[in-house]
């Protein structure tokens, strides 16, 4: 019987030759059992309750209580393994707690004003129009071909009018300049004149090139194309901001993704445009969203998304990028999503055989020029997927691991790196289960190799672990050559 979750969690495997004589493998989790069987469990607990005020259950034994500002104190005992009986954390009003600091915001909009989403009505947009009214504003004309038709948008207006703000959601198909201006005529006679606009309309055609229709080019290319550029035209000069959400498929691309990639960097021109005229204009080249959007609504587009993790953008990360497009020194346009995209080895080939984006790899090059060996490389903060992939002894890279530890090591337990020897046993340095653990994930993480705790812990040096993990990690996609003596 398994209680415990961890193994089922990181999908380990069970040894079958056992199973042979009949025996059985069960996993039992109360949360499961409460959902799946409330009527089951209800009675049970009650008589649980009941005996508990009998007196016949009685509290774990030995009862540790402890405040929560020992919090890190006590997980590090728990990881040793062995404490006996129950520990629990109270929450008391004299505790010390790390917290993150709640910064304020450095946007601030005017009440008597209008803000404009196009596409106000979608994923992103609502996102988004939730960030202005955060931000002060409280008159919003939020746009979509049909107005509010789902029952999200719907309950998002709803949402938004009990906070106080006047929202207008007329049906407008933005890419047909008469339908926009209409609106926009219609709502200057019952809102205050429009400041802050965000074009964030946006639909997929997706279609091999070769096979792809006028009608599914224009699809995805009309509202930000045609779209953007009646924005542009029919809105007022004087907009405090005007943010076009554009997408990494405009400089990466996408495949099959042609009509999608080129309206996206219709949008980024349009903006340096509008610079050029001593407008605002600010575009935002998005990596994609698992949680929000497109991605959202669409089951097959959301696992095709999820194998290109590496590209993802979250929704908190949105809003610090919105604060910095209302700013002055903001550049016209911003790529958000495609640094991390780039560490990734196997991503990293198939993106930069590109000539469009050979220069952000010529540029990587550049510092490994500049730096003498492979360790020295990781001093300047490259990643180990490139270093693997341009390693050619199994030592070069075992010496890159081996640096990159070391630098972490010196973080982790706050000494400086001179003051690391690569041969002395790691738990010299005070590296307990607990710091073997963190190690381990680093390894797994960056490395792409799974040691035990064991090899982190058992006399090992930061060479001895960094060569095993080279040995083990998934980076290296051939075989080593022979280290020249
Ligand atoms: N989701 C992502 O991962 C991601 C990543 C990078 C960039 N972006 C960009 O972010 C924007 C929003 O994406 P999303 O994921 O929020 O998509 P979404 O949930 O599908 O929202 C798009 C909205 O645009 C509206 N729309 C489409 N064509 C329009 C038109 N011609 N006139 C007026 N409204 C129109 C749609 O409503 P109707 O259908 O009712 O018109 C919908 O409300 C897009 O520009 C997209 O390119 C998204």
């Amino acid at each position: 019987m398994e209680i415990g979750k961890r193994n089922i969690h990181e999908r380990k495997s069970l040894p079958m030759a056992r199973f042979d004589t009949g025996l059985f493998f069960h996993a039992f989790d109360i949360g499961v059992v409460c959902r799946s069987k409330p009527n089951t469990v209800r009675p049970m607990l009650e008589q649980l309750f009941d005996l508990h005020e009998k007196g016949v259950l009685r509290p774990a034994f030995p009862l540790q209580v402890h405040g929560v500002s020992d919090l890190e104190k006590i997980l590090r005992v728990m990881q040793r393994g062995d404490n006996m009986g129950k520990i629990v954390i109270e929450m008391r009003p004299e505790d010390k707690v790390k917290a993150v600091l709640e910064r304020k915001p450095t946007t601030s909009l005017r009440k008597d004003a209008t803000y404009m989403v196009a596409g106000g009505l979608g994923g992103l947009g609502r996102s988004m129009a939730a960030w202005l009214v955060d931000r002060g504003a409280r008159h919003l004309i939020l746009l979509a071909r049909s107005g509010p038709r789902t029952q999200e948008a719907r309950d998002f207006v709803e949402s938004l009018t009990l906070r106080g703000v006047q929202v207008a959601t007329p049906p407008c198909d933005i890419s047909d300049s008469d339908a926009l201006r209409s609106v926009l005529d219609n709502c200057s006679s019952t809102m205050p004149p429009i400041r802050g606009a965000i074009q964030a309309t946006g639909l997929l055609r997706d279609a091999v090139f070769e096979r792809m229709s006028y009608e599914t080019w224009q699809a995805a290319a009309a509202p930000k194309t045609l779209g953007s550029w009646n924005m542009h035209s029919l809105l007022p000069t004087n907009l405090d901001f005007f943010i076009g959400i554009s997408s990494v498929a405009g400089v990466a691309g996408g495949r099959g993704q042609a009509n999608y990639a080129a309206a996206n960097t219709y949008i980024d021109a349009l903006m340096k445009y509008r610079v050029d005229q001593g407008l605002h204009g600010v575009a935002l080249d998005l990596g994609i969203f698992l949680d929000i959007g497109f991605a959202t609504q669409n089951v097959d587009l959301w696992a095709r998304w999820e194998a290109q993790r590496p590209l993802t953008v979250t929704e908190p990360e949105l809003f610090p990028l919105l604060d910095c497009c209302c700013s002055e020194s903001i550049p016209t346009q911003v790529v958000f999503g495609i640094n991390s995209f780039v560490q990734d080895p196997s991503i990293r080939h198939q993106f930069f055989r590109k000539a469009m984006l050979r220069t952000l790899a010529l540029e990587d090059e550049k510092e490994s020029d500049n730096s003498r060996g492979l360790g020295k490389q990781l001093a300047q903060d490259v990643d180990l997927g490139s270093v693997f992939a341009q390693a050619i002894t199994l030592d070069d890279a075992a010496n890159a691991v081996n640096e990159a530890l070391l630098r972490k090591l010196s973080t982790m337990l706050a000494l400086p790196r001179e003051q690391l020897d690569p041969d002395t046993p790691l738990h010299t340095y005070g590296v307990d289960s607990l710091v073997a653990v963190e190690l381990r994930n680093w390894f797994a993480k960056e490395v792409h190799a799974e040691l035990a705790i064991f090899d982190i812990l058992g006399g090992a040096t930061t060479r001895t672990a960094s060569t095993l993990a080279a040995v083990k990690s998934r980076l290296k996609k051939g075989s080593w050559e022979e280290t020249k003596t």
